[in-house]
């Protein structure tokens, strides 16, 4: 996948820059041809002759040559790249990255660079958690660069936690997957994607609601989008953005949800349902606010209809993608809702494991279908994201 690939290294001012060298050989060793852009902090952590020396360029730093004003121009470095990784990415570049601030070559090159961008985040777990650059992360996320979530351990600082830049190994492994993402393994798909908490109304006031934050569903529909699906994203209650290139059909309550996910699903290629759909809605919605009396009040609830289940009943060679949220008994529940549902295969999440279900950005799950149950490792409801996507296109 690498080999010819021309790849921009940028490398800012962390101490995970000591690494910056084994990932340049690394890279150069696969194939690729790589070009070098330091910020002048970065100088200051690793030298520029190693970086000359393991990437067989000259470095870049300065928007010209001081000896004979030679122009470094970004605009050309950018043309040139298929992939422009920066490796450690520092909270400073990633906050000016985010808002377009372009003082220095590594920064302009990203303002001009007309490829696919990732970044390896590395500080100290104070600064990674901090609300701003998860903040500025997120931004980026939006704008289409490609995060390599840092891991957990050691940190420069003596703390231990989540800030580590991702080992070289693993941003090799991640540039190849996005360079062969750009293959569109999924143009000419067009996939149905439910996601978010129903709304159901008890009066013009109140609702009956959940948790969910519809990031795992967003996230699905990100994944699918990138790798050049027509994506129709059926929403209910998020705070999230609309990710680039999907289209976003707001709605309400479980019967909005079911009108429209019935409607759109024959012209589907496939649906992922992971939207959390209340089960039971009031069966009356009264017209005026409800006023409290000094005794206490029962709400009558009825069924809601199975989105799922109905698609399921009717999907013929569509692939439908289910999700189980459970608190016991989750293998069981599981399969069992894969057979009522008719889903191809369905993703367990289990409310017991740390790490997993709502709000967080993390998730740990397990992809079962019929004949097979695969257990994945602690990720980014991003990663888990690409994995289910990956699976999908197995039954496609
Ligand atoms: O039965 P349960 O709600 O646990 O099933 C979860 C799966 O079914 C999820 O994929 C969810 O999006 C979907 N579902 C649905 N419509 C409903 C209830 C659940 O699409 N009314």
């Amino acid at each position: 996948m690498l080999k010819g690939k021309h790849i921009i290294l940028g490398i800012t001012g962390s101490i995970a820059a000591y690494k910056s060298a084994v990932l340049c050989r690394l890279l150069v060793s696969a194939g690729a041809e790589v070009k070098v852009v330091m910020t002048p902090l970065a100088k200051q952590f690793i030298t520029p002759l190693t970086m000359a020396t393991v990437s067989q360029h000259p470095i870049l730093v300065d928007f010209f040559n001081p000896e004979n004003g030679e122009w470094n121009s970004h605009v050309k470095l950018g043309e040139w790249a298929d992939l422009y990784l920066i490796a450690p990415a520092t909270a400073n570049t990633m906050a000016k990255m985010a808002t377009g601030v372009a003082d220095n070559l590594l920064l302009t090159t990203y303002l001009s660079a007309r490829c696919p961008v990732a970044v390896a985040p590395a500080m100290d777990l104070d600064m990674y958690a901090h609300v701003a650059t998860q903040r500025n992360i997120e931004q980026l996320r939006r704008d289409g660069v490609h995060i390599v979530e840092p891991g957990s351990g050691f940190l420069a600082s003596g703390l231990v936690g989540k800030g580590r830049m991702a080992e070289p190994e693993h941003i090799v492994e991640a540039v190849s997957a996005i360079l062969e993402e750009k293959k569109k393994s999924l143009e000419g798909k067009h996939f149905l994607v439910t996601a978010g908490a129903t709304i159901e109304p008890i009066d013009p006031v109140r609702f009956i609601s959940n948790h969910s934050s519809g990031k795992m569903g967003y996230a699905v529909a990100e994944a699918l989008s990138e790798r050049g699906a027509e994506v129709t994203l059926v929403s209910g209650r998020t705070s999230l953005a609309t990710p680039k290139g999907v289209k976003r059909v707001d709605v309400l309550s479980a019967e909005d949800m079911w009108q429209e996910c019935v409607a759109r699903f024959p012209e589907c290629d496939g649906a992922v349902m992971c939207a959390a759909v209340a089960d039971y809605t009031p069966s009356v919605v009264a017209e005026q606010k409800l006023k409290k009396g000094d005794s206490d009040m029962t709400l009558e609830l009825r069924r809601t209809k199975d989105i799922a289940a109905t698609l399921g009943a009717n999907k013929g060679k569509r692939v439908l993608v289910g999700f189980a949220m459970e608190t016991e008994h989750e293998q069981q529940n599981a399969v069992g809702k894969l057979e009522r549902k008719n889903f191809d295969f369905i993703v367990l999440n289990s409310l017991r494991t740390e790490g997993a279900g709502f709000r967080g950005d993390t998730n740990v799950v397990t992809l079962i279908d019929r004949e097979h149950s695969q257990p994945l490792p602690l990720m980014s409801k991003h990663e888990v994201a690409e994995k289910i996507v990956d699976k999908i296109e197995e039954f496609l």
